[in-house]
């Protein structure tokens, strides 16, 4: 149990040794620390349910309060309020406590088994800008989870299945109509041949073809009918695909590796191909599939809908699947192979209707047991200065290693040559735009839209990425140059800096639990950034190397070291990583 839990357990004993029964104690951290360090205001309700005066029933709780050494300055204010701080040998202990084990003051959750699909990126199209926030979220989401207790997996589901691949492969038809793949004699393995075409080529050929099959309607028709070679495993069709997947996917890859995202799971749409069939039964044996004007379709609209609800596209007229039928298809495929308690799907708010829709149906087909959790963890965009999804100067779409690149040319400027040589430089620079970039995405809350402002991201000083980096690597570089001093133990706590540090650090496992419930990494990133401000407080204030007093000299530097251990947690848990030096 946290420190802070087990505290205000022990504080709800104290009070039923008064003489009083509360289910959960009303205790808050005081806004006049002047009077104490937290405020327990019971007394009030108390009065009502047991007909006394508010202030005897104070005094009673304070008094039994007094006799518990770790609290020190109680008094009782206004009308029945009661005012206490920690004492100084508790606060002591319980730092000694968290920089043994940091765990020791997290609250585990019961063990949960959640699949967590995040990412999307799609095959043979460049990831941009949009990708990033379901990346950033997801990751953070995921080691948040399994810091908890979950048993937290993550899945890229790649879009690899539909219609946009019919066309690529369509327009490698045309561009190379010479390659095996479009022979129909050839018998050769296709596994062994090696494609002209690069993941570059694959960027330029996507939209290349989409956009004429926009103004060609021969085109087309020719695209839908790849589509369904390729869904029908027809030889050679089939092979380019897959070959084009292989391709992609190494690049997706690349991507999400500099970004710090890892997925258990590297799954697509099309792995839930297999289900489809069974899926088709049981909306049909339960009567769920509705002809329409040569489509099968679900209705999901319900009467108390205020919004109209579409009706959910299972087969498309022309035989196709729909990206809501791969979807179902992949909870059918997660159920089989995982079981999961809880499916959280991290992606764009903008896909609500979608995700409401296929929630709806798997309720009515009973696809999963009724207890499993299903949710949308939708996320805003990231805007240019003009509110709109942030564009390329020129308006185009922008990729993400674009926008990498932009903010890595800023932090490029702001290394310090005289710590990094010429040669790390280029690394250390990319970490710190990672971090730039993932800190501003978790400041707002993940459904709010926020603006894109490169030099503000990457400033040094502020509530930023770089500035945490900057400062936890000056924690790791005091303790460094401190090694000989050996400190093991805080002795002494005496400033109201380190103290404010010590009642943040209680505050740990609160933030980690709200973050937990509100999936969104905000709560985490103020935390943060507070923790740290507080130390540089602290650091400015005193010398703690040239400190004579040495018990003194030896609680800063555990003290540090506490700090120190708990930003390298939250950065980890945040997805971001810490260079050596910057
Ligand atoms: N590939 C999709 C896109 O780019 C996102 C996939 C989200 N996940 C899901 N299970 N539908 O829009």
């Amino acid at each position: 149990m946290s420190i802070l839990k087990e505290l205000i357990e022990d504080i709800k004993q104290d009070v039923k040794k008064a003489g009083y029964e509360v289910e959960s104690l009303a205790i808050e951290p005081s806004n006049r620390r002047d009077l104490g360090e937290y405020q327990l205001n019971d007394a009030m309700q108390l009065a009502r349910t047991y007909h006394e005066n508010p202030r005897e029933i104070a005094t009673k709780i304070a008094k039994v309060l007094e006799n518990d050494e770790r609290f020190e300055n109680i008094n009782i204010a206004g009308p029945g309020f009661i005012n206490i701080s920690l004492s100084e040998k508790y606060t002591t202990e319980f730092l000694n406590q968290m920089n043994e084990d940091v765990f020791s003051n997290i609250d585990k959750k019961e063990k949960k088994k959640v699949i967590i699909d995040y990412g999307g990126a799609n095959v043979a199209k460049a990831l941009h800008v949009g990708h990033l926030r379901s990346a950033n979220i997801g990751e953070a989401v995921k080691r948040l989870a399994k810091t908890l207790g979950y048993d937290a997996i993550g899945d890229a589901h790649l879009g690899d299945y539909g219609r946009p691949l019919g066309f690529v492969v369509l327009e490698i038809k045309k561009m190379y109509p010479e390659l095996p793949y479009f022979d129909s004699e050839y018998t050769g393995d296709f596994s062994e041949l090696t494609l002209p075409i690069t993941n570059e080529d694959l960027e330029k050929i996507y939209p290349l073809a989409s956009a004429k099959a926009k103004e060609d309607e021969a085109y087309l028709e020719e695209g839908r009918e790849v589509t369904n070679k390729i869904q029908n495993h027809e030889r050679g069709y089939y092979d380019l695909w897959k070959k084009i997947v292989e391709i992609s996917k190494a690049d997706i890859k690349q991507v999400y590796d500099r970004l710090n995202t890892e997925f258990e799971l590297w799954l697509g749409e099309s792995d839930a191909e297999p289900y489809f069939e069974e899926l088709q039964e049981i909306f049909e044996s339960k009567g769920l599939l509705v002809d329409s004007q040569g489509a099968k379709i679900v209705e999901v609209a319900e009467e108390t809908d205020k919004a109209p609800m579409p009706p959910l596209l299972f087969v498309k007229s022309n035989g196709t699947l729909s990206y809501e039928t791969t979807d179902l298809a992949t909870i059918l495929e997660r159920k089989k192979d995982f079981d999961p308690d809880e499916i959280w799907y991290v992606v764009d708010s903008r896909q609500g209707l979608h995700f409401e829709q296929i929630f709806r149906a798997t309720r009515k087909a009973e696809l999963v047991r009724n207890d499993v959790v299903l949710e949308h963890v939708g996320f805003g965009t990231m805007n240019g200065k003009d509110g709109k999804p942030f564009k390329t100067r020129d308006g185009g779409i922008m990729s993400l290693k674009g926008l990498i690149s932009l903010v890595k040319e800023e932090t490029l400027k702001r290394i310090n040559p005289d710590t990094v040589s010429e040669e790390e430089k280029d690394e250390v620079a990319e970490l710190v735009a990672i971090a730039a970039l993932k800190y501003a995405d978790f400041l707002p809350y993940r459904e709010t839209d926020y603006v894109f402002e490169v030099e503000k991201f990457a400033d040094l000083e502020g509530k930023t990425g770089p500035y945490l980096l900057y400062s936890t690597i000056r924690m790791k570089s005091l303790l460094k140059k401190a090694e000989e001093i050996n400190a093991k133990k805080i002795k002494v706590l005496k400033g109201e800096t380190e103290k404010n540090i010590a009642l943040t650090l209680l505050e740990l496992p609160t933030v980690l639990d709200k973050a937990l419930d509100s999936k969104s990494l905000n709560d985490i990133a103020e935390y943060i950034f507070n923790l740290t401000s507080l130390y540089n407080k602290f650091y400015a204030e005193n010398k703690v190397l040239t400190e004579e007093n040495k018990d003194l000299q030896e609680s800063w530097l555990v003290l540090t070291e506490v700090v120190y251990k708990v930003n390298n947690l939250l950065l980890d848990i945040l997805g971001i990583k810490v260079p050596e030096k910057m």
